[in-house]
């Protein structure tokens, strides 16, 4: 055995990197009760016996129940069910009421708005450190049309509007960003002196004023954005919001028209902008949210937020 020390945070940030889609497994107690949890550790193993693995946690709620099962369908979500993501990755009470579902070719219960489903009979459990590995034989399957929900730093990403969102970046556009540091998020001062994300009619270059880099640029601030984070049209205005998730390159020296202000010292009713309200709202749910979101580790030795601090800092 190697006596290299492994740093359990800085593994996580590692292993975070992977982007994954989001599930929701399923099975049904001995009892018929329905249980399932959310997991970004499913992979597809072979095609010729049609296998697929999910990893369950020793520590899970439902882990005994996975123990005695006879199969599983694992829901593959899509981009519009990182609600359903979250009922199932807390202990919220009566989770399948929150969902539309019914029972798969093999007993399990699979769930509408899903970007595909399979229900799996039991082939194989593995015992692996704090994780038991449930090998799944595919019974039958479905895949739809929506696009998969993504994963990855703690955070959910979509795919299929990337493009579109930035091909749309025109004068009907904002384009804004979510950049935290140090458990606070970056607010600029409003026209009206009121906090504001910061925004711009495009994604454009830091010399053009106008763009979101150039007015992040006019604060002092060395940032990089990185995911998207959420595009959609504004109701009453029609504009189409574009909010990306950034990072900063470096500590902030004294900013300019901008200052991080603490999640817990946010007041969201103060910012003008319904959007933005309703951005932060859920940066700030999903942030929260995202502390079951690692499925490797502890969860209760704190969260690591692996694009929000700078190097060394994590
Ligand atoms: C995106 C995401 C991925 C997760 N992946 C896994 C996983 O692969 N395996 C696991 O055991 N838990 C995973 N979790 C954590 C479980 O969903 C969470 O612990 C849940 O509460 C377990 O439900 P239970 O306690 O009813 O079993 C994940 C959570 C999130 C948000």
């Amino acid at each position: 055995m190697s006596d290299v020390r492994i740093d359990p945070r800085e593994l996580r940030h590692a292993l975070g990197a992977f982007v994954t889609g989001v599930t929701v497994v399923t099975t049904r107690d001995t009892d018929g009760t329905p249980r399932g949890f959310t997991a970004n550790s499913f992979t597809s193993v072979s095609l010729d016996p049609p296998l697929v693995l999910v990893c369950i946690a020793k520590s899970a709620g439902s882990f005994d129940v996975f123990e005695r099962v006879d199969g599983y369908a694992v829901n593959i979500l899509g981009e519009d069910q990182r609600d359903v993501s979250g009922v199932f990755a807390t202990d919220t009470p009566n989770r399948f009421e929150k969902v539309i579902w019914s029972d798969g070719p093999a007993g399990h219960p699979v769930f509408e708005g899903t970007a595909a489903w399979l229900d799996c009979s039991m082939h194989e459990r593995v015992e692996a450190g704090d994780h038991v590995i449930l090998i799944g034989r595919v019974e039958g399957f479905h895949a739809h049309s929506e696009a998969p929900l993504g994963y990855c730093r703690g955070a959910y990403v979509t795919f299929g509007l990337e493009q579109d969102a930035v091909a749309a970046g025109g004068r009907d556009a904002r384009i804004g960003a979510i950049i935290e540091h140090n458990e606070a998020v970056l607010l600029m001062e409003g026209p009206d002196g009121g906090p504001a994300l910061p925004t711009g009619q495009c994604l454009g270059e830091a010399k053009d004023p106008q763009s979101l880099h150039g007015v992040l640029a006019k604060t002092g601030l060395k940032s990089e954005l990185g995911f998207l984070f959420a595009v959609f049209e504004e109701q009453g205005t029609g504009h189409l919001n574009i909010f990306y998730r950034g990072t900063i390159e470096e500590e902030p020296g004294s900013l300019k028209g901008a200052r991080f202000v603490p999640f817990d010292k946010i007041d969201v009713d103060a910012l003008r902008s319904s959007a933005d309200r309703s951005m932060l709202r859920r940066y700030i749910a999903e942030r929260t949210e995202a502390q079951f979101g690692i499925y490797v580790g502890d969860e209760k030795s704190g969260y690591v937020h692996p694009l929000a601090t700078t190097k060394g800092n994590t």
